[in-house]
């Protein structure tokens, strides 16, 4: 992410911390937490895309590492927003095609999604779509808005050759680009 795109990026977040229980946080993160979490995920190689819509960023996408002990190098926990009314576009598609493989790239070999489960099936549909298969389910492990929420644990593998593959998918004409930038 380029230090252009954080603001961009900071308020599509933002806006779902605030309106959704999509994300856990309850506190919008500020320009500069999100540029050192972009400037820590370069440090370990880890991907940080932008999608772009009409000249706008309208979606994000980044790997984190999924715990911090060096035995979990190899496993990622991935995040994927696309701005509230830029959603059901392919965006979200898009990004998680090039996360899946840039994350390859990387040497990850498995993601995880940890996903809010609220009834909304976009984050699961997505995930599904791109061969997550379910591993677990936490039961009400969050309270956000004055509700318990379970998380869903999705979980894939990333086999070497998802680097050369083209993992888009079932296609979409015409697709929003994504840029990875450090
Ligand atoms: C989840 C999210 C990233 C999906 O992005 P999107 O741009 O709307 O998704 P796309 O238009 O690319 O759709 C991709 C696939 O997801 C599924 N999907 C998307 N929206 C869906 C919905 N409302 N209901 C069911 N399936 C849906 C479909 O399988 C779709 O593929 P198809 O259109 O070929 O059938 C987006 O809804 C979002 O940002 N949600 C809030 C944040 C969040 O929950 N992020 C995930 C946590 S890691």
């Amino acid at each position: 992410m380029a230090p252009a795109d954080i603001d961009a990026v900071a308020d599509i977040f933002a806006w779902y911390v605030r309106n959704t229980v999509a994300t856990f946080e309850e506190n919008p993160r500020t320009r500069r937490e999100w540029s050192a979490l972009s400037v820590w995920l370069g440090g370990l190689d880890l991907p940080f895309l932008v999608a772009e819509a009409d000249g706008d960023i309208a979606g994000y996408a980044y790997a984190g590492p999924w715990r911090a002990k060096p035995g979990y190098r190899h496993t990622v926990e991935d995040s994927v927003f696309v701005a509230n009314g830029r959603t059901g576009r392919g965006l979200g598609r898009l990004l998680l095609a090039r996360l899946l493989g840039a994350c390859a790239e990387s040497g990850a070999r498995q993601v995880i999604a940890v996903i809010a489960d609220t009834g909304e099936k976009a984050s699961t549909a997505l995930h599904e779509a791109f061969g997550f298969t379910v591993a677990g389910r936490l039961k009400a492990v969050g309270y956000k808005h004055g509700r318990w929420i379970d998380t869903l644990l999705m979980q894939r593998d990333l086999p070497l050759s998802l680097i050369a593959e083209d993992v888009t998918g079932p296609g979409r004409s015409d697709p929003p680009r994504s840029r990875k930038q450090r």
